[in-house]
């Protein structure tokens, strides 16, 4: 059973505001969460996101713990380049690693095409999970081609991103034509997921704050909106997300998002003010934030919501993933205190009562 569209984020990412605001966190799945370290022990990260029973209860940790409004799908993003047959590994603390990096046009010609035979685990994981979740809907993502063909090109992760960015400047055609690959790829990843029941998909382009406007528009977005396109006809919201991105807003909206994931470094209000008034937000409470005392988490979260009232609809969530080191019971209360805060679009008491207008008898 897939959740029903009156759930609180499903409204809210149709432009809604319903009674209670929505909230969830990138990166709940994972680290922050003894029962995660305990589930995983023993098994290395993408062996643990191909293993579909271990994979569905991971996903469902979060929403059992925090009592968060939805549950994001635990995978990776460079799950559909293992599955298509690329050597890669997470590897612990530092992230994906290639058995070899991919930067020449011959060595992305050689890239083999994902096989959608070979997403069953994922589809069978999904299916688990939405099992256990009922009402509560499942979010399934990809990582968007700029993202994950940094990864293919850097062959580790890397801060400055730079021969990624010499690729796309020095070689046009081999540039598309991996970024075609792994649009292709991430589709497929995609369709899976929402076949099996994902109610909802978020796009993660987590290091396209790299790029100016002008090349992520020319050299990335189409391949970012060949993504959005193709699973448009599913009739499932999906949110755009980036880091690093006030300048690229808009454009990740017009990729062909219903939502737009903004990061900690753009207050939410000015975020409204860029995108317009009918654009869905999620986000963005400072993920630095969450070790600071409660005082200071409750007053951040307040503001968060409160900016975020200037959007038709507000998704609440994190700038970017929980750290690691996250203490879960601040999750738990940030999750209820936002669902104390109602719809998000109430005048709250610190701003005072609404000033009654003039009479002129
Ligand atoms: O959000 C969730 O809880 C669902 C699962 C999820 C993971 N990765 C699990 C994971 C999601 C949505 C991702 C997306 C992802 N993966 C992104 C985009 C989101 C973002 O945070 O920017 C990126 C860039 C990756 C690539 C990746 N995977 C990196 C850079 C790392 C290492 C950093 C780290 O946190 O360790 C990973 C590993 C990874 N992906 C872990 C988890 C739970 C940690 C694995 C472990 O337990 O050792």
């Amino acid at each position: 059973m897939s959740a029903p569209d009156t759930s609180p984020l499903l409204r809210a990412l149709r432009g809604d505001r319903p009674d209670r605001l929505p909230v969830w966190f990138m990166r709940q799945a994972g680290r922050s969460l003894p029962e995660y370290r305990a589930a995983r022990r023993g098994t290395a990260m993408l062996d643990a996101c191909l293993t579909p029973a271990l994979a569905a209860e991971i996903t469902c940790q979060p929403v059992r713990r925090h009592g968060v409004d939805a549950a994001v799908f635990f995978s990776d993003i460079v799950v559909p380049v293992r599955l298509a047959g690329v050597g890669v590994q997470i590897a612990p603390g530092v992230g994906p690693v290639l058995e070899r990096p991919v930067r020449t046009a011959r060595e992305v010609a050689a890239l083999p095409e994902l096989d959608p035979a070979a997403l069953e685990p994922i589809r069978e994981a999904v299916g688990l999970a939405i099992a256990e979740l009922g009402p509560t809907p499942l979010i399934g993502f990809a990582g968007a081609p700029f993202t994950v063909a940094s990864y293919l090109v850097e062959g580790r992760p890397s801060r400055e991103l730079a021969l990624t960015r010499a690729l796309l400047r020095e070689d046009p055609s081999t540039w598309h034509a991996l970024l075609g690959w792994v649009a292709r790829a991430s589709t497929a990843f995609l369709q899976a997921q929402i076949e099996a029941g994902a109610s909802a998909v978020q796009l993660f382009d987590s290091w396209v704050g790299a790029l100016s406007e002008a090349d992520y528009r020319e050299a990335v977005m189409p391949h970012s909106a060949a993504v959005l396109a193709a699973v448009r006809g599913l009739g499932v919201p999906r949110i755009h997300f980036g880091t690093g991105t006030a300048h690229l807003l808009c454009a990740l909206h017009e990729a062909g998002a219903d939502a737009v994931g903004v990061d900690a470094q753009t207050p939410l209000d000015e975020a409204v003010a860029t995108l317009g008034s009918r654009v869905p937000v999620q986000g963005n409470i400072d993920p630095q934030v969450l070790g600071a005392p409660w005082a200071v988490v409750d007053e951040h979260v307040r503001d968060v919501v409160r900016r975020g009232a200037a959007a038709p609809a507000h998704v609440v969530n994190l700038g970017h993933g929980v750290p690691p080191d996250t203490d879960p019971d601040v999750l738990t209360r940030l999750v209820a205190l936002v669902h104390s805060l109602g719809s998000g679009s109430e005048p709250s008491p610190e701003r005072g009562p609404p000033v009654a207008a003039e009479t002129t008898s």
